[in-house]
Formats: structure tokens, sequence, C-alpha cells
């Protein structure tokens, strides 16, 4: 690791401590002491919410209450679709429920190669590989393709999923301050130019909804002759003339390496993939231990993940919705005063960002009660220590339900006091 190193981006562990017998969990003390001294002054635990019964991709029932669902990201609400449903239906009866295997020894089923092929398609290039979640798929790809003595170059905002990635493989790791490309380009300067190099980005970062300036970094990266991945998960389905991400809306096509994605956001299931046009990028399967060590998706999973993506290479009208509905709630939320991750709806995620952990857990509760589930993200899942809660945008959303969303964030950011003035 560089002088920039990794993070210490996992949970805020004390350092084992070597006394003779000691229990190895007493190092979540820490963890368990925040909790209840959180669930102490009465409120709901925002980690332990069960959707009793899901009514559409927007409205569910949470603890006996019918909710208004803004924290799910499933942004194009694929999830009740009737081709996609009769699609997973089908495979379930046709071909069993689960396949018992690796892909690399049974566990390759017709509808794992229809998922491939959707995505090829999708994409319009000649590779891709279905992993068994989108974590998976960013372990897998940046660990075996960044090897000894070559160097993965990340964002410092980046999903965990990336770290631990970087974690598992054996290449330097070098981070770049939040979307700075002025930083990207000095960091990749000082490194050796021989040892291959792979650049990690995202196209919309999904803490505060912001969005990559790619271009400006793909063309960092090429001049230092860097590979570049990026992961497309909070972007796939709505950015683009065809969906297919941050990259395909800056004219990025061709120019990108890798595209990472998960079929657990816009395509409304469980799954992740990697996407190339490198000739040799199907030799992945040979060398990638998150693939071959772990048991393929069941069948009824990739059959309803092919039925969907072909669906949303399609999408249009769903696409401009989801804008429509994205940009209805940011306008409603900073005109209730209250401080966005973003000036303006960048994605299909609003942020509100929040002062506290007592006064973001008051707002979510409060919002809960009246029927909004939003997402309470805090310390160190988020930038620069805020305390969010986050609201994602379906395409299924009616602009009735986004208004009524912001009443109910006036009345909670009130009893939060979390207004100005
Ligand atoms: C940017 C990013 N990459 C990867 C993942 C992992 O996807 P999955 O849920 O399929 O494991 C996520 C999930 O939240 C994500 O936000």
């Amino acid at each position: 690791m560089t002088e920039t190193g990794l993070q210490p981006e996992a949970l805020p562990v004390e350092p084992p401590v070597n006394e003779p017998g000691r229990d190895l969990f007493s190092k979540f003390d820490p963890l368990i002491a925040e909790r209840e001294a959180l669930l102490a002054t009465g409120v709901a635990d925002p980690f332990a919410i069960v959707m009793e019964q899901v009514r559409s991709p927007t409205e569910a029932v949470i603890r006996g209450r019918e909710t208004i669902l803004l924290g799910t990201y499933n942004y194009m609400g694929m999830t009740f679709d009737a081709d996609v449903l009769a699609a997973g239906q089908a495979a379930l009866r046709d071909f069993g429920s689960g396949t018992n295997g690796s892909r690399m020894l049974n566990g390759t089923f017709r509808d794992h190669v229809a998922a491939e092929d959707a995505l090829r398609a999708f994409y319009d290039m000649p590779g891709a590989i279905v992993f068994s979640t989108g974590y998976q798929a960013n372990l897998g790809v940046i660990s075996t393709i960044a090897g000894r003595g070559e160097y993965v170059i990340l964002d410092a905002d980046s999903h965990a999923s990336i770290y631990d990635g970087c974690k598992m493989g054996d290449a330097e790791v070098v981070r770049f301050r939040h979307n700075s490309v002025a930083d990207l380009d000095r960091r990749l300067g000082r490194l050796p130019p021989a040892p291959g190099k792979l650049v990690v980005l995202e196209g919309v970062y999904s803490m505060l909804g912001d969005v990559a300036p790619l271009a400006e970094m793909v063309a960092v990266a090429k001049k230092h002759n860097a590979m570049v991945l990026v992961d497309e998960a909070h972007s796939m389905g709505f950015y683009g003339p065809n969906g297919r991400g941050v990259y395909e809306e800056q004219g990025l096509e061709g120019q990108v390496d890798f595209v990472i994605g998960t079929f657990s956001k816009s395509v409304g299931t469980v799954g992740g993939f990697c996407v190339s046009s490198h000739p040799k990028f199907e030799a992945l399967r040979l060398a990638c231990r998150p693939y071959i060590f772990t048991a393929s998706l069941p069948p009824s999973v990739v059959a309803t993940a092919a039925a969907s993506i072909n669906k949303l290479a399609v999408a249009r009208t769903k696409r401009e919705r989801l804008w429509s509905n994205a940009r209805r709630l940011h306008t409603g939320l900073t005109d209730l005063g209250l401080k966005l991750g973003t000036e303006r709806a960048e994605s299909a995620i609003v942020a509100v960002i929040l002062d506290d952990q007592i006064q973001a857990v008051t707002m979510w509760q409060a919002l809960l009660e009246s029927g909004v589930y939003v997402n309470m993200a805090r310390p160190p899942a988020t930038p620069a220590g805020t305390f969010l809660l986050r609201c994602s945008l379906c395409a299924e959303h009616r602009d009735e339900q986004i208004d009524v969303v912001i009443q109910r964030f006036a009345a909670a950011a009130r009893v939060a006091g979390a207004l100005p003035g």
C-alpha cells in the first residue's frame, strides 16, 4: 500500500488486544454500546426494518402501516413487472429452486447464459460475466485483474465492495480525493510508468447521489496508460440514451475497459456483472475466485434478470418518469430549506444532510411513523462523517406520492428541528 493506503472503511472496531483468553467478540463492544444507547432514547432501530408485505415497487406494509417506499434502489420499478415475474416463475417451475453449483462446474443453466447475452446486447459489448452479487463482481474483477506490482487507483468515496476488492488483491492501492480530476492526475503522475494500472470510478456515488466527471477522469487515466473500470450500479437503466450509465451519457463508449453493475437496483433482483470489450476478458472465468468458489444464482433469478434487462433496453418512458420524479422531490425538499447532497437532481438519489445522529434518527422515525420509508446512513459509510437520510426515487412513484412525501418531510423536519430559522 502507498502512503495514501486504504481507509479503515469497515466497522468502527477497536484494534485487537492480545490478552490471554480475550473473547473474540469483545471488539464489538463499542458497536453494541452505541446501538443500545441509541435504542435507549426510544427510537426504532433504522437497521432492523422488516417489510411485512410488499404491495408494489413503491408501497409496503411496515410495522402494520401502509408505507411509501423511498429507499429501495428499485429505480425502474421492475420488481413487479408482469413479464419479469412470468420469466422467473417459468424458470422456477422448469429448472428448480437452485443450481447447487459453481458456474465453473454444474452451475451454468440456460438462463445464466441468457442473462449474459442480455447484458452483451444491452451494453453492445462482446464480454459479459454474471456474478452472484455486485459485491462479488467488484471483489472478483478488481482483485483478479490488478496483481502484485501493479496499481489500483480509486476514488476515496468508493463503495465498500471496491475497497474490499483492493484488500483481497495484491496490487498497490492509491486513493485520490473524491471526484477530483487534478488529484487523480497528480497521483497517477507519481507512479512508475511501466506497471499496469487500473483506475476505478463510479458513475453515481450512492451516498450523496452525485455524478463523477467521468469524461475528464477517463482522459487523465488514458494519458497515464491506465485501464478504467466504472461501477454503474446506481445509473444502469436510466442514465445515457440507452440506459447504460453515466459513461454513455458522457460520450465514453469504447473508452471504458470494464463496466461493473448489479441486478439489485434497476434490474430488480439480485446478482452482479462485469461487461467488457477486452479480447481476453473471458479468461477471468478461469482465474477469478469470487466467480469460481461460490454457487451460481438460482435459475429464477437469472431468468428474471434477463427479462428485466431486455425491457430496460427500451424503457424510455420509465426513464423520463424517473428523472421527473427525482427533480420533483429535489425541488420540493430544497424549497423546504433542507440541505441536500447535490444542488440539483443529478441522479435518482436525493440525500438530506443532517447535523448529527440524534437529529437523523428522530427525523427518520418521524417519517416512518407518518408512512414514508427512507434509508438512514451514517459514518463510516458516509463521506466526511455526515448523517444522511437518503431517498431513492422509482419510475413508478406517482406525482401525488411525491407530494405527500414532501409534506411529511416538512412535518418530520419540524419534529427533528432540521428546518432553518
Ligand atoms: C456502487 C456499488 N457497487 C456495488 C454494489 C453491490 O451490489 P450488490 O447489492 O449487487 O452486492 C453496491 C450496492 O449497494 C453499490 O452501491
